[in-house]
């Protein structure tokens, strides 16, 4: 119960990977905040973790409603110990079909959507000087890839933020932390596999096998995998940890 008596609000975790980490949290002894677009998903998701689980509607992408689901959390908990902002989307395609609505989908929600959760989120841990915000990073945030270049560029925008929000929010006891996970099997996945079935012609689940079997670790990632190191940098053994971004991806972006 390394987690007794803390309160998390997770964006994103209906599904995958903020999921594992709500359950991974609720296993720990946290209250949990399941806060995503997807309300009914995540009232099914908070409904089979127990009443330590609380649904609440977010759009990262809307300043009323990250407002309205952090004063609904603090309302639902008490009050705010972790941020994770987990809620991202996806997408791939060469850079002469890349198009601006699409740029501004994904920085919407992957850059704006965690840089004012994480806002909302200090707002109300400075006045307590303690807390926890850790941001879902990517292996793609270290290093551009031919067809995924708004995804990659989203993602090193997360890292860097992480980079100046810790050095900011130290100060007040707030320590702000990145994972980067490599390739996690998943809903999401099956998403990348589709594009990549499109711009690489590769039949479906073609490409989820080699990226799988490419990992050192010998396969892709599970959410599962990444649960240790998400509770991990919420404990007060963490606290001196400042500003990192850390791999959690089998080997493979070192590879
Ligand atoms: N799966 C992987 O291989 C992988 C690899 C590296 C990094 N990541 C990162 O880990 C995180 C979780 O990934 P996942 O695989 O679980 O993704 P996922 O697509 O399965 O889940 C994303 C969740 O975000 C929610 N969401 C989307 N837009 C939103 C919005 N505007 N407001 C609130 N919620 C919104 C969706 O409803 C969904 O529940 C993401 O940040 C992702 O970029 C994933």
């Amino acid at each position: 119960m390394r987690l007794q008596g803390k309160t998390a609000l997770i964006t994103g975790a209906a599904r995958g990977i903020g999921l594992e980490f709500a359950r991974a949290y609720v296993a720990e002894g946290a209250q949990v905040a399941i806060a995503d677009i997807a309300i009914d998903a995540a009232r099914k998701a908070a409904n089979s973790i127990g009443p330590q689980a609380h649904a609440i509607a977010l759009d990262v992408t809307r300043q009323d409603s990250i407002d309205a689901a952090f004063a609904e959390a603090v309302t639902r908990m008490g009050h705010l110990d972790i941020l994770i902002n987990n809620a991202a989307l996806f997408s791939a395609a060469p850079i002469a079909e890349i198009t601006r609505a699409d740029y501004e989908r994904l920085f919407a929600v992957n850059v704006a959507g965690t840089l004012f959760c994480l806002q909302a989120a200090a707002r109300h841990m400075i006045p307590r000087g303690q807390g926890t915000i850790i941001n879902m990073a990517s292996q793609a945030g270290r290093r551009g890839e031919g067809l995924v270049a708004v995804y990659c560029a989203t993602k090193a925008a997360v890292i860097s933020l992480t980079q100046s929000a810790g050095l900011d929010l130290i100060r007040h006891g707030i320590n702000v932390n990145a994972i980067a996970p490599g390739v996690v099997d998943g809903e999401h996945w099956d998403g990348v596999d589709a594009f990549f079935a499109r711009y690489e012609g590769k039949a479906p689940g073609q490409k989820k096998r080699e990226v799988g079997a490419a990992v050192p670790f010998g396969r892709m990632g599970t959410a599962a995998d990444l649960t240790g190191m998400a509770v991990f940098l919420a404990t007060d053994e963490a606290k001196y940890i400042v500003a990192q971004c850390f791999g959690v991806d089998g080997g493979n972006w070192m590879a």
